[in-house]
């Protein structure tokens, strides 16, 4: 489908935001967007240096924001983010739970460490800032907006990530259960689910060629933005103004996913298929009906890797 760019800037003017992990990658690019479309800006990471080099950023262009460094994961990192909020700019509209880690290994040589770190940052991060956020939008009164980040690797599993797939699938999780806790409180709760060049993506090694390319300065091209979805953080930014905003008020309960030229709209989890038997199924029924019943629909998983035709078509 082609769509145009859009002719009216979304304004955000009046309202604050936080967002974690904003110091480099899609973090920043989130900053920068929700400043540039007139949010006041609480900028955090746990690297103190690029959070204030982002707030930078943005005062240089002429937006608001102020640096908060504070490692996300603990209820007093939330607390303190969420009153910098309100000290400093007197309200809090809209909480970003963005800040992530990688420690990938598979299942046999991951050890406690590696899986506790990624559910501390991501699951108890993403719950402990949403939690401090949603008792403040009840206390106010005036909705608000929570966007998390999900992930491909939540969605569908990925190989060497059994810590960061279960967070980031028990955040698609919370953000279903949220939609349905908030709505009275005229709050929504949508995870994006993204796609972009990043410290996080460039070790990668299918997409590692592109991001070279990226960091000398070249396009990424259309067909890898297309079939990969796959660009610069920027080219997610646009979906976090979208669902911080009042456009988006009738949306929530979603992962949407963005990336380079797509957007996309994931299901969520259902039965596909039943079968039933009267006085319910032994072992030995299901070993009888099994691969001739709900057998017959077994689900694929794992993210399976784009095809990019090897001769790069312009436009495509
Ligand atoms: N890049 C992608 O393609 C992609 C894909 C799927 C999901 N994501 C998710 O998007 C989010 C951002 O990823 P990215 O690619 O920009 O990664 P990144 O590594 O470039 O940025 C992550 C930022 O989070 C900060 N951070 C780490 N731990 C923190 C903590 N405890 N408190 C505060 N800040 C902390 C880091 O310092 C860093 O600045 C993550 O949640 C990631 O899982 C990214």
């Amino acid at each position: 489908m082609n769509i145009s760019k859009g002719s009216h800037q979304m304004q955000l003017n009046g309202k604050v935001a936080i967002v974690t992990g904003s110091g480099q990658g899609l973090g920043r690019s989130y900053a920068l967007a929700l400043a540039a479309a007139g949010a006041k800006v609480v900028v955090n990471d746990v690297d103190e240096t690029q959070a204030k080099q982002v707030a930078a950023e943005i005062a240089d262009a002429g937006g608001t924001a102020v640096a908060e460094p504070v490692a996300v994961g603990t209820s007093e990192a939330a607390q303190q983010l969420v009153s910098r909020a309100v000290d400093e700019f007197g309200r809090l509209d809209v909480m970003v739970t963005n800040a992530g880690i990688l420690r990938d290994k598979v299942l046999w040589n991951m050890s406690d460490d590696d899986f506790d770190a990624v559910i501390h940052v991501h699951l108890r991060g993403t719950f402990t800032c949403a939690r401090e956020a949603m008792k403040h939008f009840r206390e106010a009164g005036e909705g608000g907006r929570l966007v998390l980040a999900g992930s491909p690797a939540g969605q569908r599993g990925n190989f060497g990530q059994t810590n960061y797939a279960a967070a980031k699938a028990g955040i698609a999780a919370m953000a279903r259960t949220w939609a349905m806790e908030c709505a009275k409180a005229g709050v929504t709760v949508n995870a994006v689910v993204p796609n972009a060049a990043t410290v996080m993506t460039e070790t990668i090694p299918f997409l590692a060629p592109y991001v070279e390319a990226m960091k000398a300065g070249e396009p990424i091209p259309s067909v890898v933005r297309r079939a990969a979805s796959f660009g610069p953080p920027e080219d997610v930014a646009g979906l976090v103004v979208f669902l911080a905003s009042e456009a988006s008020g009738h949306i929530t309960g979603q992962c949407i996913g963005i990336g380079g030229d797509r957007i996309s709209l994931w299901s969520h989890p259902t039965e596909i298929r039943s079968a039933f038997l009267d006085g319910g199924w032994s072992a030995d029924a299901i070993a009888e009906a099994f691969d001739s019943s709900v057998g017959e629909s077994l689900e694929t998983y794992g993210i399976p890797l784009p095809k990019i035709p090897t001769t790069q078509r312009e436009g495509a």
